[in-house]
């Protein structure tokens, strides 16, 4: 989709493009996950992973049938903002030596990807709902939901053990 095309035209090709980029978001995160895992140290942040990498693979199959639904094939649009996240999470991942203070960024990372995942979910559901789709939005929902889980076990897992280890590395 070029500046000056006439791609998106309604809220429902506008709809349809979110899809696409939270569809190719969700892939970039299922490759990007096993990486995480392998660098995460603490034994529930490697568990939270790797739960939430079966949750994305899940994810992605309701997408699927949200395309489905729409009478669409699924396809994925290049989200730079994902990739953004994922390139910045890799580099500070990359110049940090301490396992403990690694943790720390991981769960930072991981809750910058929740928080954008979470943005474009709630969009999507208010413009499903907009445009009648309750369908839709239901299954667009079931995901919202599992986004903020994720980020609320983050944030517990950050306040409870992961920020003091760091402090004390
Ligand atoms: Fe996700």
């Amino acid at each position: 989709m070029g500046l000056f095309t006439k791609d998106i035209e309604t809220l429902h090709d506008l709809y349809v493009h979110q899809l696409q980029d939270v569809y190719y978001a969700e892939h970039q995160i299922t490759k990007a996950l096993p990486t995480m895992i392998g660098k995460a140290t603490n034994p529930q942040l490697k568990a939270g992973f790797e739960q939430h990498l079966r949750e994305t693979e899940g994810q992605i199959a309701r997408l699927e049938q949200v395309f489905q639904l729409h009478g669409l094939s699924p396809k994925a649009v290049t989200c730079p903002a994902i990739d953004g996240i994922i390139k910045e999470a890799n580099e500070v991942a990359g110049d940090i030596a301490d396992k403990q203070v690694l943790d720390a960024a991981l769960t930072a990372s991981a809750q910058a990807v929740e928080h954008y995942e979470i943005t474009r979910y709630g969009t999507l559901i208010a413009w499903a709902e907009q445009m009648g789709h309750a369908e839709a939005a239901a299954l667009l929902g079931e995901t919202l939901a599992e986004e903020k889980a994720t980020d609320d076990k983050l944030t517990q897992l950050a306040s409870s053990a992961i920020n003091r280890q760091a402090e004390l590395a």
